[in-house]
């Protein structure tokens, strides 16, 4: 279990493109913590999403934290370009960065929350070096590049050991899922040790709309 209390980031994956202000109002009112935004550049994973220009229209529409998670080779050469585009938090995976201390500094000095993400088939312990660097550690419950993926539970036996691992070194750290998030396997991810739950389907698909699928995480939680 987790001492930080729980954030629910509604992944705009997920929302209507054609009505993505209003989609970003709705989920805001609906009491969102932070926006997550996909970044994918068709070779580190097999499908293409956004880049800064949508990050920056975001910004305009939303004092939210932009939650910006980068499934993109080099990512340390499209840093400045998203924190000027208003990302308040930059998310690298592992599997990108051969030099992952020296690309979490240079997130630091760009003034956003640092976060490093791993795949459901990395181990964990790749992180623990640089534990005491991050502000956030995101645990892929899918394998990165769609919504609408089923969750994995094979995550949780890694998660529970990030957790201890992460309040041993970083007690201010925060632990994120992203994937395959929904009522039923919240309270599982929670369980192992997750704050912060990302979900795209769950939220912006919801019949309710977006406050309703917030809603429904959170009574999932709470129960
Ligand atoms: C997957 C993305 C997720 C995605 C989650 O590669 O990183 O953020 O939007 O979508 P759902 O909640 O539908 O699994
Ligand atoms: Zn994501």
């Amino acid at each position: 279990m987790s001492e930080h209390p729980v954030l629910i980031a509604p992944s705009l994956l997920a929302a209507d493109i054609t009505r993505l202000g209003d989609e970003i109002r709705q989920a805001e009112a609906g009491g969102a913590d932070w926006l997550h935004v996909d970044i994918m550049d068709g070779h580190f994973v097999p499908n293409l999403t956004f880049g800064p220009a949508v990050v920056a229209a975001c910004r305009q529409v939303t004092r939210l934290p932009l939650d910006v998670h980068l499934m993109v080779t080099h990512p340390e050469q499209m840093l400045g370009d998203f924190a000027q585009a208003g990302a308040s938090r930059l998310t690298v995976h592992v599997e990108t960065c051969p030099h992952l201390h020296r690309t979490l500094q240079q997130i630091r000095e760009l003034g956003c929350a640092v976060g490093v993400t791993l795949n459901p088939g990395t181990s964990a312990v790749l992180l623990y070096p640089v534990l005491h660097l991050v502000d956030q550690v995101l645990v892929m419950s899918v394998n990165p590049g769609f919504g609408g993926q089923s969750f994995l539970p094979e995550v949780l036996t890694k998660t529970r050991e990030l957790r201890q691992a992460l309040d041993q070194a970083n007690p201010a750290g925060l632990i994120e899922m992203d994937g395959g998030i929904t009522a039923k396997t919240a309270p599982l991810a929670r369980q192992a040790g997750v704050d912060v739950f990302v979900a795209g389907t769950s939220v912006f698909r919801h019949p309710a709309g977006p406050a309703g699928g917030i809603q429904a995480l959170r009574a999932a939680l709470n129960s």
